[in-house]
């Protein structure tokens, strides 16, 4: 691990180079929701009390007793003994204060149709669905899982769910027929609401088929619902078991559901993440933490007022949209967009055409966008007005100061500060970030830990390093919106989090998210990436050992290694090292068959940038795969020392090859 951090170092000092600093323009900071800095200190001396002011966002059924309760840590509660509903908090009561015709989703398809949720509608609709979910009969508590792309039905079943306490599972369209299957049989998913396809690139793509496929690894049996999205442009037979959306919500219509009270820590969704081993995480989020956590950032952080269109490109099959295009979003009562496409079509000024035309007021994306944009160049944005914009934000990976620096300039104009938040999966909602109307903006680094968050920066023996020293981000308090636990697996929850840097006896917990980080004088944080076997392809976690075992599955292949390597766009891209069983030849077929293996068990996102056939593997004497040399010469960096290996001379030949293919 130490390596990885002195690599990251390197790396770090080109991201750091004439180092600027930009203030909150003035414009902004008169009208922030936060603009006090003594919340920092607030928040300390108040903690754990501080969160208070994130729950008091929400609407409660029954008010909670107690803030935080730590005597089963690290299975930390919070705002226990209250009783809420996230679909009441995200819809009801905005309509019920007199928003019922304020849009609450619009959205854009690929091909250029829109559609408009108002509070109203979207409460109606919402209420349909639960009613017809129930009468399929799925109960409190049943996990239903949503395999759905960018559509208006994604968010509209996520609310269903939650108004009558059936937490959600949203598996990413992208993902595999297996890795659909995997997800529905860990989480014992008996519900899948699902579509017949969707637009990308302007061809329409069969998600049916793929559903299905993945139903055939289902272990159980399955009621599914499917939204015809595509109509004529695809036929699709229901089957067995299977029932059509809009047919369930026209005989639904009309009908009111109470909104369930959920317990506070009673599960609002499940969402499947990848970790060092093979087996996808079923990471907890609860309904009172979570929900007030997510709708606290979104307030403080995103600076979203109910007035506002706010616009996250994420995509909702990821935490990102989860927190930030639904839950957060709609809990304050905002427009929120959703776009089902890719910016590049049918033009590479799509984005801008879509916050020319909604006159969006908050975007919030990913590096890698950015640095695709940059790479197409500053004329597609300057073909439109993106006035309306007041403030930017990114997530998912280190945005570099040059990509930061041409988002500030060429889609905020100068006139709009921007958040690059440091968060994860688990940890529900941002984290590591600058208030907008607070702190100065330093290029390459997220900023400050959140008031109330308690990041530190530690070596490997859990002492805090100093300002400058590259070590690990850890999080020495729990907050609202961390996961509870692992779905049904508690232990993997503390090894995975909890056992590096806690002092079990003394009852001292610290959550290690596995990023590396260094901290400066102010206090403010630089995320160096990963420190495990995770890979972050444009901004999404893929977990080494799942590439590698759906490689040595593919027949033919003998062992594998999966590194990331550098990739302009994407920052990381996948590099597989494969060793053939003897009498098989390294043929281009091969490699075909291998990349195909890929997609078939995780998805398009997983594909290998290259396969490199090679005779061995860098090992150590001890037998251990030297991964950090097969990155270097991924990435193409200079070669360090080999000699620790038991066969030093096929490191060359390796490098030989991945220039050759
Ligand atoms: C990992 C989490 C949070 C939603 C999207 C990804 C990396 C995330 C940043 C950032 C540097 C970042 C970390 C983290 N990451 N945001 N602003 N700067 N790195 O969620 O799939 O759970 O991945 O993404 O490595 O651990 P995720």
């Amino acid at each position: 691990m130490a390596e990885e951090i002195e690599e990251a170092e390197v790396e770090l000092e080109a991201r750091l180079e004439d180092q600027e600093t930009f203030e909150p323009p003035e414009s902004f900071v008169e009208q922030a929701n936060v603009t006090d800095e003594s919340i920092y200190e607030e928040f300390e001396e108040e903690w754990p009390q501080c969160w208070e002011q994130a729950a008091d966002l929400l609407e409660w059924d029954e008010p909670y007793d107690t803030v935080l309760e730590d005597e089963e840590a690290p299975f930390y509660e919070w705002f226990t003994g209250g009783e809420l509903n996230a679909s009441y908090n995200c819809l009801d009561r905005h309509v019920e204060d007199g928003a019922k015709n304020r849009a609450a989703i619009k959205w854009e398809g690929e091909l250029g149709e829109t559609r408009t949720y108002t509070y109203g509608d979207l409460l109606n609709e919402v209420e349909a669905f639960a009613a017809a979910l129930r009468d399929l009969g799925v109960e409190e508590d049943d996990v239903v899982t949503l395999y759905m792309p960018m559509i208006p039905e994604l968010p509209i079943a996520m609310l269903a769910c939650a108004r009558i306490g059936a937490p959600h599972s949203v598996v990413f369209a992208g993902f595999s027929a297996e890795a659909l299957a995997t997800r529905m049989n860990s989480a014992d998913s008996e519900y899948l609401v699902t579509c017949d396809g969707y637009y990308r690139r302007g061809d329409a793509l069969n998600h049916k088929e793929k559903t299905d496929k993945g139903l055939r690894q289902v272990d159980h049996d399955v009621t599914s619902i499917v939204v015809d999205r595509l109509g004529d442009e695809l036929t699709h037979f229901l089957g067995e078991n299977a029932y059509d959306y809009d047919d369930l919500v026209t005989e639904h219509e009309g009908a009111s559901v109470e909104p369930v009270s959920r317990d506070a820590e009673d599960m609002l969704f499940l969402m499947y993440t990848s970790g060092t081993t093979g087996k996808p995480k079923g990471v907890k989020h609860t309904t009172g933490g979570y929900l007030s956590y997510a709708t606290w950032t979104s307030h403080a952080v995103l600076d979203i007022e109910p007035e506002d269109t706010y616009w996250c490109s994420a995509d909702i099959g990821w935490i990102t949209g989860h927190s930030y295009i639904v839950y957060g979003p709609l809990a304050l009562g905002t427009t929120t967009v959703m776009y089902e496409g890719t910016p590049d079509y049918p033009e590479r000024d799509r984005f801008w055409e879509i916050v020319e035309n909604h006159r969006v007021d908050i975007f919030y994306t990913a590096p890698t966008a950015i640095r695709a944009f940059m790479k197409w160049g500053a004329e597609y944005p300057e073909r439109h007005d993106l006035s309306s914009l007041r403030l930017l934000g990114t997530v998912g990976e280190p945005i570099n100061p040059r990509a930061w620096k041409w988002y500030y300039k060429y889609i905020g104009n100068e006139e709009c500060p921007i958040v690059d938040t440091w968060w994860q999966t688990e940890t529900g909602g941002m984290m590591v970030t600058t208030l907008p109307g607070v702190c100065t903006m330093k290029p390459g680094s997220a900023g400050p830990p959140l008031p109330g968050v308690d990041a530190r920066i530690v070596d490997a023996a859990g002492e805090e390093v100093e300002p400058g020293e590259a070590g690990y981000l850890t999080v020495q308090k729990p907050w609202p919106g961390m996961l509870r636990t692992l779905y049904d697996n508690d232990e993997r929850f503390i090894s995975e989090y909890w056992q590096e840097y806690s002092d079990e006896d003394a009852d001292e917990w610290v959550y290690f998210p596995e990023d590396g980080a260094k901290i400066d004088g102010d206090g403010y944080v630089t995320v160096l990436g990963r420190v495990d076997d995770v890979i972050n392809v444009s901004g999404h976690r893929l977990g080494t050992m799942e590439v590698e075992s759906a490689i040595v599955g593919v027949s033919g292949v003998a062992e594998a290694a999966v590194v990331g390597g550098d990739h302009d766009l994407k920052g990381e891209a996948v590099y597989a090292y494969v060793i053939l069983e003897d009498g098989q030849e390294p043929t281009d077929a091969m490699r075909e068959r291998i990349v195909d293996g890929v997609v078939d068990a995780i998805g398009p996102i997983a594909r290998p940038e290259e396969v490199v056939f090679t005779p061995e593997l860098p090992k150590t004497r001890s037998g251990k795969i030297m991964r950090r040399l097969l990155e270097d010469i991924a990435s193409g960096n200079e070669l360090g020392n080999t000699s620790t290996l038991r066969n030093p001379e096929i490191v060359d030949e390796i490098a030989q090859r991945v220039g050759d293919d």
